[in-house]
């Protein structure tokens, strides 16, 4: 006999039970509705793509989580670990024909070789929001206020979350002033995203090793100490702009956004909760540099990826366990073979009229029925004994309130 295989999806990777998907879909119907209210256009891609598009600058560490293989033509092939390089590449194909500014929306699975952490799979769903070919920072206010709607329409409030919003312009500046060389930022910024998540002592040799000297290290630590935005125009503008809109309380300034993909060129932003228990809930930025890196002309550009695992997280542990499942549809029954005919009839009428019909696929005791009714969460049930198809006439009974209306069969 063959070795049991494990009943385990693959390290990392996600199966979606019934009451996973209830979860899933709050959330991806948040990310659609926001995505359209803020009159952004579905597109998709897709999920396999060749390594020489995906692979990454040194030191970037999504680069080292890349998922590649060569297929049975030796084609070096890797999964997507994010839509940007594939959204660069979809955008330089066209680049003649689009018409820009263009703002796209997907829900794209990625795949990343990740260590697993609270937060962190190896699959996820990450929902995008881009906007390609427009310089004014109207563009970097846009996709965050869409990601602050959706969070709202997911059930959070102000309260709950905070988006953290820095400038690697500004931060650029800021080192250029300390004498610290635009050749050295790249590697300062892969060096400075790296606080919090490893001893200052690291990041110290990290900057050493990038071509610091002792006192540009030292100088770099105390401009992370920065508190005010002021002086930073882009900054300035987009907290204004957020105020106009209605979502300046969803923002702070955080000198310490710096974000791990090498190609932002302008405002970074993170989302993280109040509380800080969660890893980060959406990041993003301008990057004006990217469709030039990959063959395309100079275009820019500015995106958003948003997670589907630690919202998720974050909504079960803020709103409860059960707070996605709402109470929907009818369920319909029969006690005997002799009423299936007729609960098939009911079923297919109430379907027609627009209802969701949960048709029992045989017979039951009523005690069964409305039990099982209860517990799949229909919100009405009718349940055809002899009696009724004799008469022609049947009880609809809600389920929560328990009234009973009555249902003529034919
Ligand atoms: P990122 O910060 O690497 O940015 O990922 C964006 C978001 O995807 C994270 O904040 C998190 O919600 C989610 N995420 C990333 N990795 C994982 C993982 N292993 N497990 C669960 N969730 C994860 C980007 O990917 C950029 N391409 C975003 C972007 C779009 N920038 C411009 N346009």
């Amino acid at each position: 006999m063959a070795d049991k295989i494990s009943f385990e999806a693959p390290r990392g990777m996600r199966d979606f039970y019934p009451e996973d998907m209830v979860w899933r879909n709050k959330v991806f119907d948040a990310f659609r509705a926001s995505g359209e209210a803020f009159g952004f256009e579905p597109y998709d891609a897709c999920v396999v793509e060749s390594y020489e598009l995906l692979a990454r600058k040194a030191g970037e560490e999504v680069g080292e989580q890349i998922y590649h293989f060569f297929d049975k033509s030796e084609r070096h092939i890797a999964l997507r670990a994010e839509m940007t390089p594939t959204l660069a590449r979809m955008v330089a194909q066209r680049q003649k024909e689009l018409r820009f500014p263009l703002k796209w929306t997907t829900i794209a699975q990625c795949f990343r070789y990740e260590r697993m952490t609270k937060g962190r799979k190896r699959e996820h769903y990450q929902w995008n929001l881009d906007i390609i070919g427009e310089d004014s920072v109207l563009a970097e206010a846009e996709v965050i206020g869409a990601a602050v709607d959706a969070l709202k329409r997911m059930g959070l409030s102000s309260a709950d979350f905070k988006v953290h919003v820095s400038s690697r312009k500004f931060l650029g500046e800021l080192l250029q002033k300390s004498g610290i060389t635009p050749e050295k930022h790249a590697q300062v910024f892969l060096a400075l995203d790296k606080r919090g998540k490893m001893p200052d002592s690291e990041i110290a040799a990290m900057l050493r090793d990038g071509g610091l000297s002792e006192a540009e290290v030292e100088a770099t630590f105390g401009i992370m100490d920065t508190k005010s935005y002021a002086g930073c125009a882009e900054l300035e503008e987009l907290f204004a702009l957020a105020e106009t809109a209605g979502f300046v309380d969803s923002l702070m300034f955080d000198i310490s956004v710096i974000r791990g993909l090498s190609y932002y060129t302008g405002v970074v932003f993170e989302c993280f909760d109040t509380a800080g228990e969660f890893r980060a809930i959406f990041g993003g930025g301008r990057y004006d540099n990217l469709l030039t890196t990959i063959g395309g002309e100079p275009t820019s550009a500015v995106g958003l990826g948003f997670g589907d695992v630690v919202v998720t997280e974050l909504l079960k542990s803020r709103l409860g366990e059960s707070a996605a499942a709402g109470k929907k549809g009818v369920a319909v029954g029969f006690m005997f073979p002799t009423e299936r005919d007729a609960a098939v009839r009911l079923a297919s009428r109430l379907r027609a009229e627009g209802e969701r019909v949960d048709l029992a696929l045989r017979p039951q005791k009523p005690k069964k029925f409305f039990s099982h009714a209860d517990q799949s969460g229909a919100s009405k049930a009718v349940f055809l004994g002899p009696d009724d198809v004799a008469k022609g006439v049947a009880r609809m009974k809600n389920m929560e309130t328990r009234e009973e209306t009555e249902l003529c069969l034919t």
